[in-house]
């Protein structure tokens, strides 16, 4: 049997075992995949006694995403410009691998689950995060015709578009800005979904058809998502997918298997009401 484990603090509302779990029983590997919540000065201390105990790989969560890219000795790309990792893999020698795996899990919910290409459409994210950073080089990479940050603090968004100038001519600016502009793809990556606050959201801003995807999961309809409906968006998502996408990356970097994510993802998922 071989171990996993996600780590972070607080732990106990993960839901990573059970979808790791699930997907084990799915494809017929052998692992043990467990929580464990490391004190908040002792992140590093953790991994190593998780590995010196024989553990092949760990998820990280929040608030060690950061720490868990320093720690590696080979951060991917993805990694490194995120500036955080999600996922490290113990190798044979001492070397420890970090991806950052949310990107690709919400570009993967979005197009593969809810038949949204981002490819010449118009992308907008609200945020300048963490959450923000993590997703914009995989959705740069479907080639959007605009991929564009909206940031409360004007500043932190255009600091993202310097960051990514290699990746992406981003636009960046705050909500006022967003006024006359409209888009086919908003995902919510601010904090707000947790606390209930509302955005400055300005007329028009949803295309026809448009998509409005909040990263939080398991909430209901958050203020972003009625924001969304109450301006006549249908296509409403939240997280979900994004987080069992990403389990799902993990799980196929670590076992070299892909799970179906389906049937988690249906399991997982809260009514958006
Ligand atoms: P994460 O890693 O989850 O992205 P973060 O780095 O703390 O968390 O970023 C939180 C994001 O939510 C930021 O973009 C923040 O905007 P600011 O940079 O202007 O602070 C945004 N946010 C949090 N509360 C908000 C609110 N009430 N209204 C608008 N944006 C908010």
């Amino acid at each position: 049997t071989d171990r996993y484990a996600v780590i972070g603090h607080p732990i106990s509302h993960s839901k990573s075992p059970q979808i790791h779990t699930a997907f084990a029983q799915a494809t017929g590997q052998d692992i043990a995949y467990t929580a464990i919540e490391a004190p908040l000065d002792g992140f590093a201390a953790t991994v190593r006694a998780f590995r010196e105990q024989g553990g092949r790989g760990v998820n990280v969560t929040l608030p060690f995403k950061l720490q868990a890219c320093e720690l590696a000795t080979d951060p991917s790309e993805a990694a490194r410009l995120a500036g955080a990792a999600n996922c490290l893999r113990f190798e044979a020698d001492d070397r420890i691998r970090a991806e950052n795996f949310d990107g690709i899990g919400l570009v993967n919910d979005v197009q593969r689950n809810l038949g949204h290409a981002l490819r010449g459409r118009r992308v907008l994210l609200l945020g300048a995060g963490g959450a923000t950073r993590g997703a914009l080089l995989p959705i740069a990479q479907q080639g959007p015709a605009v991929l564009a940050v909206a940031n409360r603090t004007a500043d932190k968004a255009h600091a993202l578009r310097t960051d990514f100038a290699a990746h992406a001519a981003l636009q960046t600016g705050g909500y006022a800005e967003l006024a006359g502009e409209s888009f086919d793809v908003v995902v919510n990556a601010t904090s707000t979904g947790l606390g209930g606050e509302s955005l400055p959201l300005p007329a028009g801003l949803f295309a026809p058809g448009a998509l409005a995807y909040d990263m939080v999961y398991g909430k209901g309809l958050t203020p972003f998502l009625r924001q969304a409906r109450e301006a006549g968006v249908t296509a409403l998502a939240d997280g979900v997918g994004m987080l069992v996408e990403q389990a799902a990356e993990a799980f196929a970097w670590w076992r070299g298997v892909r799970p179906d994510t389906r049937a988690v993802i249906a399991r997982l998922s809260v009514p958006l009401v």
